[in-house]
């Protein structure tokens, strides 16, 4: 592994002004973001929609990176070009998701592990050779009272995500390492920040113990949020001051980026709670947005598997793209949101 390439590929990810789009959904979660517009999960439409995404014009302003699932960076555009290399050559990096899900924790009930490492290491030569230059990997960490998540769940969790990053630096790839702490529930914004924090703490510990070299490495993360069913939501401003607390406390000042998912939040509430951690001012990493389902839905609502929408679709996800990095440098004004 050469250090330096790690740190170009991580400080191309985190340029100014930009973020990344996640669109990485596995087939079956890409047929639930199709079913929101009555559209049956097949083969042509998943591609359709991705090449309407890969293709849009004006995106590499505001976009550094997309992350692609496996079928996604084999697949390519209807005239025949490689979706990663449609990407690259408009200064845009692919990455990867290389889990393969979640599967129950036996004897702790309602957790999960992620799984994917077998033969990690020879899909990540694959990986490399097909354009990908960095990867993700996503645990799942459901808050649920004052008993989950149990540390066992965080600290297995954190030891595959270890194992991984090292992989995937080994090969030459970024790890965009993600603990998802789920927005789902009706925890309080204090409990978020508890659980999310320890998430941190135990991840960041096992990533030093295995040896992965934090400068080389993006964390993606939750913003830290009250459930969507707490009685009352957080504020931007309760958003960025619990985030910020979380991440001083949790990430190593030479974690080499941190990007925020959406979490299903509304897209305009996303951009809203990225401006507010934006406000907050100059932090140890730089900090931007990975968004999947913020950015997409527009998108989709637009589109509706119309080839007559596809200009408005794409324009879609250009406003969304350039609203969110507004926010990511403070510059955003939510009033001017046309959403
Ligand atoms: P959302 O922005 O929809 O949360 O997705 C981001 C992501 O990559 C989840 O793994």
């Amino acid at each position: 592994m050469n250090q330096n390439d790690l740190y170009k590929i991580v400080a191309q990810m985190m340029e100014s002004g930009k973020g990344i789009l996640a669109a990485d959904e596995s087939d079956g979660t890409a047929g639930k973001r199709l079913e929101m517009v009555h559209l049956p999960n097949e083969i042509e439409h998943r591609r359709a929609f991705r090449e309407l995404l890969f293709t849009a014009p004006g995106i590499e302003e505001y976009l550094s990176g997309v992350i692609l699932y496996d079928s996604t960076i084999r697949g390519e555009t209807k005239g025949g070009v490689p979706f990663a290399d449609v990407l690259a050559a408009r200064g845009i990096i692919p990455g990867i998701k290389v889990d393969t899900g979640t599967v129950p924790l036996e004897g702790f009930d309602g957790e999960v592990v992620t799984e994917g490492l077998d033969g990690l290491a020879d899909r990540f030569k694959e990986y490399y050779t097909l354009g990908a230059r960095f990867a993700k990997w996503r645990a799942v960490i459901t808050i649920d009272g004052d008993t989950l998540p149990s540390d066992e769940c965080l600290e297995i969790n954190a030891i595959m995500l270890a194992r991984y990053a090292a992989l995937a630096q080994a090969a030459g790839i970024v790890p965009m390492v993600e603990p998802e702490v789920i927005f789902a529930g009706n925890h309080s914004l204090q409990r978020a920040e508890e659980v999310t924090t320890r998430a941190l703490q135990i991840l960041f510990t096992k990533l030093r113990m295995y040896r992965v070299d934090f400068k080389g490495l993006i964390l993606k993360t939750s913003m830290v949020l009250a459930g969507d069913m707490y009685k009352t939501p957080s504020t931007p401003e309760e958003v960025a001051d619990s985030t910020l607390r979380t991440l001083r406390l949790g990430v190593p000042h030479d974690v080499g980026g941190i990007v925020f998912l959406s979490g299903g939040q509304a897209p305009k509430r996303a951009t809203e709670n990225l401006h507010a951690i934006a406000k907050m001012g100059k932090q140890p990493w730089p900090i931007s947005s990975s968004f999947s389902r913020a950015l997409e839905e527009p998108v989709l609502t637009a589109w509706q598997g119309k080839d007559g929408n596809i200009e408005k679709a794409q324009q879609a996800l250009l406003y969304r793209t350039k609203m969110n990095s507004l926010a990511q440098q403070g510059k955003y004004n939510a009033s001017e949101d046309k959403g």
